[in-house]
């Protein structure tokens, strides 16, 4: 079983006596709660280092007034089992105190880059985001941090607050995972209905027959973008939040598709009161 650590600065000690070993840290931060797309990052830092650390942290900072942190799902002894049998060594969960303290006053912004897309939906979302993650690497001192391109957006940001803030961090990147039907796994699929579930799949399909019609040749974003949104409320009673065909390392929006190397195929619906993103990265 993981060694399970909440101090911070035992944290610290742990993470430094095992780089002056000689051992390569990965580290996988997480919000717990954990399934089979998290247990990839984990078995894929296990590959990329010595020693995985996986941080399971709730993040009050990156969630907006009105959204789920208080429900956010939570169950510890399951998540400690299943990270340990993936090949997590430590298991840095800390409380909420511990992180921020009631004079805790410093915030990372990132600039740009969330303005668009996620951050557009949610304003604050990735200021939470990379100051925990930026607080989680200087706690974990990682040579490897993995994330998952289930979250396309963060990836980005990530990679840019490495670079930015001049962290000495390798950055590995994990496909979505997906259930047998195509939708993303996510912590939040728990919140759906047996109704909502079984419709929840045609936000997958939906980004797949754009992938499909882009490879055909259409190249025009508004109607690759009208076609999803046509066929994901024609199939449920899902309220779209945004579909997005934007360049995959800026997240410009493109108007129309031409020969780029990369192209990000987003969006963000709500089934109830359930959020669900996903994506697919297109190279054509
Ligand atoms: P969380 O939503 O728990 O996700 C933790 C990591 O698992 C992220 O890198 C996310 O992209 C990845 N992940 C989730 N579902 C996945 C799937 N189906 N396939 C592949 N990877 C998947 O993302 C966060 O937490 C937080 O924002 C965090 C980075 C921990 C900062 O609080």
């Amino acid at each position: 079983m993981a060694t399970v650590i909440r101090d911070v600065t035992e944290m610290q000690r742990t993470a430094e006596r095992l780089r002056n070993s000689g051992r390569r840290l990965g580290v996988v931060p997480t919000m717990g709660f954990l399934h089979e797309g998290h247990l990839a990052l984990i078995r894929t830092a296990r590959e990329r280092s010595d020693a995985v650390i996986t941080t399971i942290f709730v993040n009050p900072t990156q969630f907006g007034p009105g959204e789920d942190f208080e429900r956010y799902p939570r169950d510890f002894d399951r998540d400690r089992s299943l990270a340990s049998s993936a090949g997590t060594e430590y298991i840095f969960a800390p409380e909420t105190s511990a992180i921020y303290p009631e004079d805790y006053c410093t915030y990372i912004n990132s600039e740009r880059l969330t303005t668009v897309l996620e951050g557009k939906s949610r304003p604050g979302h990735f200021r939470g985001v990379t100051t925990i993650v930026a607080k989680l690497f200087n706690i974990t001192r990682p040579h490897v941090a993995v994330f998952g391109q289930k979250d396309a957006q963060q990836v980005v940001v990530v990679r840019q607050l490495i670079r930015d803030l001049n962290f000495d961090i390798e950055l590995v990147v994990v496909p979505v995972v997906r259930e047998r039907d195509g939708l993303a796994m996510s912590s939040r699929n728990a919140y759906l209905t047996e109704e909502q579930r079984r419709q929840a799949p045609v936000l997958f399909h939906s980004l797949k027959v754009a992938e499909q019609r882009m490879r055909e040749g259409e190249s025009s974003c508004a109607r690759l973008i009208n076609e999803m949104k046509e066929l994901i409320t024609a199939r449920s009673s899902v309220v779209i939040d945004y579909v997005s065909i934007a360049d995959a390392a800026s997240l410009e929006e493109l108007t129309s598709i031409d020969n780029r190397t990369s192209i990000l195929v987003s969006l963000a619906a709500r089934f109830g009161k359930t959020r669900l993103i996903d994506n697919v990265a297109v190279t054509l």
